[in-house]
């Protein structure tokens, strides 16, 4: 039997492989709760401009809410012939509440509501997002305001550079999911337009309301133009955007707490609630949650170029194509809110052990650019004649493996004259990391005062 919503025009029917390929309600089913807030503010507009009877919106509203409670409640039957969602729940409400029902799609089409439906989804998930960023940086600042003053090696080229304290590092990734925190603020005030009314794509003769409907939904105004109201997906791209950058930084971290929690580390302990076990190797604690944010990361950054790959061809304005953007974007949700939650856990729960952090920041001629700086300072070298200095001071310590400390005076004489007992008292890494007081940088003073600005912040 034909289509019931366009069986005027068909005589037969679709293939079973028409209906597999065309289907979507297996997956936009998820949009159930923001397809029939869409149809009640729509029914509510088309009374409130006398389109249609407050009888018939009435209907149509309780029909709504029965709807819903079914969907809710597991009771509501899925059918893959009525497409997808916006069908299924027109359908069933013509069950419910008879003719009434077939006037609801009056001076509305799906483009205009799957644009709807699929904005208010997106946004939801950019408030989810929102608060799983602020709880992960929370406890990141958590772990920064115990730490402010422990110190640990800091890396370039994943050699020791200089050392730097716990504190500074979290804090380093409050900065990053900071950014992430306002650009989905910025994604959320930009995509906060309502598609609604733009009809099939030209508008509509019927006197809508489109500013009512807009309103009754949150957002901030209708789109302005309805060619671009069912067309656009930049919403949907920019919200994967966000979500890459901000998994890009997750990945990082991850691959980081992979690298400490190793044996040769050893920085970190993370919580046996966050690890796993080996079945064979009984001494393994493995960090499972960490290593599978850091590739689960790739199906977002996939979900970005594959929407992008699906919308650069499509002319103006909705193309079947544009079904294939939700998928995409809830696998994306689904594994960004979780790995935002996985890491917020780890970091929660793990455990700096500050003796390996402290022995590794001594380790590696750590301290060679204070003894530089020194030799600046105090004996007035210009730096380079300072670094050439230190490069020797560094390749005699390692001629005899032992560190910078350990060299006696008359070594250090032995490369410059000027040198004096209190060379000593910079190659320490606590002295190191206190007197890097510039803005921004290692000192504990400075991460304490970061760590104060944030919690302002965050509230
Ligand atoms: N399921 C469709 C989608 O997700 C709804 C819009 C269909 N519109 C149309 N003209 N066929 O894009």
């Amino acid at each position: 039997t034909s289509n019931q919503m366009w069986g005027g025009r068909f005589a037969a029917g679709p293939d079973a492989i028409m209906e597999a390929i065309n289907a979507s309600i297996g997956f936009d089913k998820r949009m159930a709760e923001q397809d029939i807030a869409g149809s009640r503010a729509h029914a509510a507009m088309l009374a409130a401009t006398g389109i249609v009877k407050s009888s018939d919106a009435e209907a149509m509203r309780e029909g709504l809410l029965t709807v819903l409670s079914e969907i809710e409640g597991g009771t509501f039957e899925f059918s893959t012939a009525l497409e997808d969602i916006h069908m299924n729940v027109e359908a069933r409400l013509k069950e419910i509440v008879g003719p009434a029902a077939g006037r609801l799609h009056t001076g509305r089409s799906r483009n205009d509501q799957v644009a709807t439906d699929f904005r208010l989804w997106v946004r939801d998930q950019l408030d989810a997002a929102e608060k799983g960023l602020e709880a992960l940086m929370q406890a990141l600042l958590g772990q920064a305001e115990a730490g402010a003053d422990w110190v640990m090696p800091g890396f370039t080229h994943l050699q020791t550079a200089q050392p730097v304290t716990w504190g500074h590092h979290m804090m380093a990734y409050v900065e990053m999911f900071g950014r992430d925190l306002s650009r989905v603020r910025d994604a959320r005030k930009r995509m906060n337009e309502s598609p609604l009314g733009a009809a099939a794509l030209a508008g509509t003769s019927f006197p809508i309301d489109r500013h009512m409907t807009a309103e009754a939904l949150g957002f901030d105004r209708p789109m302005a133009n309805s060619l671009d109201a069912v067309s656009a997906r930049d919403f949907a791209l920019e919200f994967l955007s966000v979500a890459s950058i901000s998994a890009m930084h997750l990945s990082r971290f991850a691959e980081e707490l992979v690298i400490w929690s190793s044996a040769q580390f050893r920085f970190v302990t993370l919580s046996d609630r966050f690890s796993t076990g080996s079945s064979i190797m009984p001494q393994k604690k493995n960090p499972d949650a960490a290593e599978l944010i850091r590739a689960k990361i790739g199906r977002i950054f996939g979900a970005n170029v594959a929407l992008m790959m699906v919308m650069k061809g499509l002319p103006l304005a909705y193309s079947k194509d544009m079904q294939e953007d939700k998928e995409q974007v809830f696998d994306a949700a689904d594994n960004w809110m979780l790995a935002l939650a996985a890491m917020e856990g780890m970091v929660r729960d793990m455990t700096a052990n500050r003796p390996s952090l402290e022995a590794a920041a001594a380790s590696g001629f750590s301290t060679a650019t204070d003894l530089a700086d020194w030799l600046v300072r105090e004996l007035d070298l210009p730096f380079r004649d300072a670094h050439h200095v230190t490069g020797a001071l560094v390749a005699m310590a390692e001629g005899k493996d032992c560190d910078l400390p350990d060299l006696t005076l008359a070594d250090m004489q032995s490369v410059h004259a000027g040198i004096t007992q209190a060379v000593f008292d910079v190659l320490g890494v606590h002295n190191s990391v206190s007197s890097r007081t510039s803005y921004g940088g290692t000192a504990p003073v400075q991460v304490r005062a970061q760590v104060a600005r944030w919690k302002e912040v965050l509230g």
